[in-house]
This record gives C-alpha cells, structure tokens and sequence, in this order.
C-alpha cells in the first residue's frame, strides 16, 4: 500500500486552485530532505523533540483521571477558548496574564494561522526576524503578505534594523526571542526592551513566539516581551517541546482588543481544541506537574547540545563556524563565504546525513552559507557518525580549513 503517492498538478486542477495556494508550492529544499527519510541518512536536520522524554506511563494514568473525573465532560463538544482550568492554568505563568485572554489552541501552529488570519489582508507588511521559524512563513504565506525581514546578530534582532522597517508600516512583528528556531539565539534584556520601547513608538502589535522558552541551559532568564508590554504582545505557548507534540495543544495570550475577534476565528476553523485532550492535559500540567519534568529536560537537551559542539569541534575543526546556543534545540552554523548550503546539503544526503539550510529561513534571499543543526534526536553515537560523514562531505565539497 502507498501512502503517500505523489501526484503533479494538471493544468486544469492548477486552475481550480485559489490564489493564495500559489505560496504553497514544495520547495527544493524539501525534495532533498524527503530523502532523508529513505535509506541510511542520519539527520540533524529535524526538529522532532527527544521522544525518551515523552511520558507515556503519565499520560496513561492522566488519561484515567480525566475520564473517571468528568468523563462526559471530556468527550462533550466544549468553549471555543478552552477550558477553563487551563486557561486559568495558562494565565498563572505569566505576569499581567488573565485567564479571559487564553485561548487554547491545536499547537501553536494554529495559533500563528489565527493571528495572520485576522490581521492580514494581502499585501500587508510583516517584520520578521531573518532568519526566522520557517513554519510561521508556512502559517502566514496564505494571508499573502509582504515579509521585511529585520537582521539580527547574536543579541537577537538588531532595533536600528526594526526601526527602518517598521517605519515603512507594518502589522505585525513576529519574533522568538527564546532559543530562536533556526538561530538558537536569546535575546539580551537590553534588546527585549529595546524591541518593545521601538514598537511602542511605532504603535507596532508583538507576536511572540515562545516553545523553547523553558529549555534554558543556565540560569540566566529575562522577562518574556509579554511581561514587558501586556497590552502589545500576542504571546504564543505551547506543550510540544516540554510535554509531547503530538497533544497538539498550546495557548495564545492576546491583548483584549483581540479576544473576541480570534475566539470568533477559531469556533470557525474548528469549533474548539480537543476537549478529551485540554482535559488529559490538564492532568498532566495541573499542581506544578509540568514545573517538574523541567529540570530533566533542560539537562537532556544540554548535554545533546554539548556533545554536538564537541564532536563538530572534532570533526570540521574551524570549517564550520557557529554560536553555542544558550538553550533551545538548534545549533545555528556559517560555512565559509562562498559556499552554498543546498549544494552542500545534496554532497551531505550522498554521504548519509542531512541538515536544513539556511535559505530555507529566510522569505526571499537569505544567506546561502548558512545551516541549522538539531540536537534533538541523535544519541552520541548518532552525533559522531553523523559528523564523521559530515567531515567526508565537506572534503567531498571542497571545504578546506
Ligand atoms: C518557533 C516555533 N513556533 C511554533 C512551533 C510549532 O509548535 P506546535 O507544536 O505547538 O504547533 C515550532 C515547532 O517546531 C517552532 O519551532
């Protein structure tokens, strides 16, 4: 059986299509990944949290509870913004945060399709951090908007960069200023205030993406934009990355302007998120449950982190330049000028192991010597294979030290 069969687009099918597919082609960066999925390629280019983490055994025992606690409840049709134990959970972790401006969402991914939904007519500007989480591209291209990307350096986005775009006039701003997907990056407190105080001036709405938030591998923390501007910030959480992907569930945090506009939003696109699954999940999260599993996360991703570093020191030496992420699970890395990171990527799939480049980050042109490393999934031995195969494609390339 095929699961999968893939079938090109006729003419007269393409012609049935709307106008805002038309951003929704496969990119080539794609097809060469796909490949990855086949044969013997060990891949540092998804981004699939650590699946050991997952806890199966809880989620079981959470699952009971809910059912036997209110299980009619838990399989009823429910409020389009959630239940509301967990928004009441949701707005206790946030300073300024009130529980009637939580909805709960299928993944934060749908919560950056709601947002773009209902403040995007095509052609609007959007600022966007360069490069920037390619799913939120995906998530807005539909609404077919006009990116203006804002450069960033190791402190995050640079705010003379936002001020000349956001004086052009934009929607929205969309940034990740916690373990940033692709770059790994945090923002410095001086650059979140920075950031916020540029906004204000230009009346700007912050939509602010936060899944790697808790994954801090020190113990330095600065306040979320939202703490910084209640009143300007969309602030995107989601269980993905501390509990498991697959409950698809995270929470928008909007401004109260916005609350009735996006609650409207999301009963059209699917009535409400599951209420069997907010109810098992609630379980999972409610009486610091979640606080709890922290700790093993943030030394987990660690010291995948640092056995990565160590084994691409290794292997490429000074071939491969990179910033040690803070926190996260990405590994941003810079070849050497010149070098294209979708050439090498074909060169790396030949030799057994993939990346994401960097292009693929970026709206339109971005930086080609770029690329995204995940250390989320290999073990140790994963890591020293995968960069022994690494070093072998860079010879391969033509990469010299
Ligand atoms: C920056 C960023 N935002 C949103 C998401 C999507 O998260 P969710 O699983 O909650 O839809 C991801 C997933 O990789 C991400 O990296």
């Amino acid at each position: 059986m095929t699961l999968a069969p893939t079938v090109p687009m006729d003419e007269v099918w393409a012609k049935r299509l709307a106008n805002r597919t038309h951003r929704m082609r496969p990119s080539a960066i794609r097809e060469i990944l796909k490949l990855t999925s086949q044969g013997d390629v060990l891949s540092l280019a998804g981004g699939l949290p650590a699946g050991e983490l997952f806890p199966v055994a809880e989620v079981a025992r959470a699952t009971e509870r809910a059912l036997s606690l209110n299980g009619v409840r838990a399989l009823q049709y429910g409020p389009s913004n959630g239940l509301p134990e967990l928004r009441e959970w949701v707005a206790g972790k946030r300073k300024g945060a009130e529980a009637y401006r939580v909805l709960i969402t299928s993944g934060s991914q749908q919560g950056l399709d709601l947002i773009a939904k209902v403040l995007l007519d095509p052609g609007d500007n959007v600022a966007i951090s360069a490069p920037a989480y390619m799913g939120a591209l995906r998530a807005f291209d539909p609404y077919e908007p006009n990116y203006l990307p804002v450069d960033m350096d190791e402190e995050g986005i640079v705010p003379a960069a936002l001020e000349t775009v956001l004086a052009q006039g934009v929607k929205f701003l969309y940034v990740v200023p916690d373990f940033d997907n692709p770059s790994g990056r945090r923002a410095s407190l001086e650059r979140r205030q920075a950031i916020v105080e540029v906004c204000d001036r230009y009346g700007t709405l912050i939509v602010e993406d936060a899944p790697y938030r808790e994954l801090r591998f020190d113990d330095t923390i600065y306040p979320p934009l939202f703490e910084l501007a209640p009143d300007r910030v969309v602030h995107l959480g989601t269980l993905s990355k501390t509990l498991a992907p697959g409950l698809r569930l995270a929470w928008l945090l909007l401004p109260e302007q916005l609350v009735d506009i996006v609650e409207q939003a999301k009963q059209a696109m699917d009535l409400h998120t599951s209420t069997f699954g907010q109810s098992v999940a609630y379980e999972l999260v409610k009486d610091g449950a979640l606080e709890k599993r922290y700790p093993a996360l943030r030394e987990h991703y660690r010291s995948q982190r640092d056995v990565l570093v160590e084994k691409l020191h290794g292997a490429l030496g000074d071939r491969l330049q990179f910033e040690v992420p803070p926190g996260g699970m990405f590994l941003w890395a810079t070849l050497p000028e010149g070098v294209d990171a979708t050439d090498l990527l074909r060169v790396a799939v030949e030799h057994g192991v993939a990346f994401v480049p960097g292009q693929s980050f970026y709206p339109r042109e971005g930086k080609l010597n770029t690329l995204r490393l995940s250390f989320s999934l290999l073990d140790e031995d994963g890591f020293t294979e995968a960069t022994k195969r690494l070093a072998a494609a860079f010879d391969a390339y033509g990469i010299r030290g």
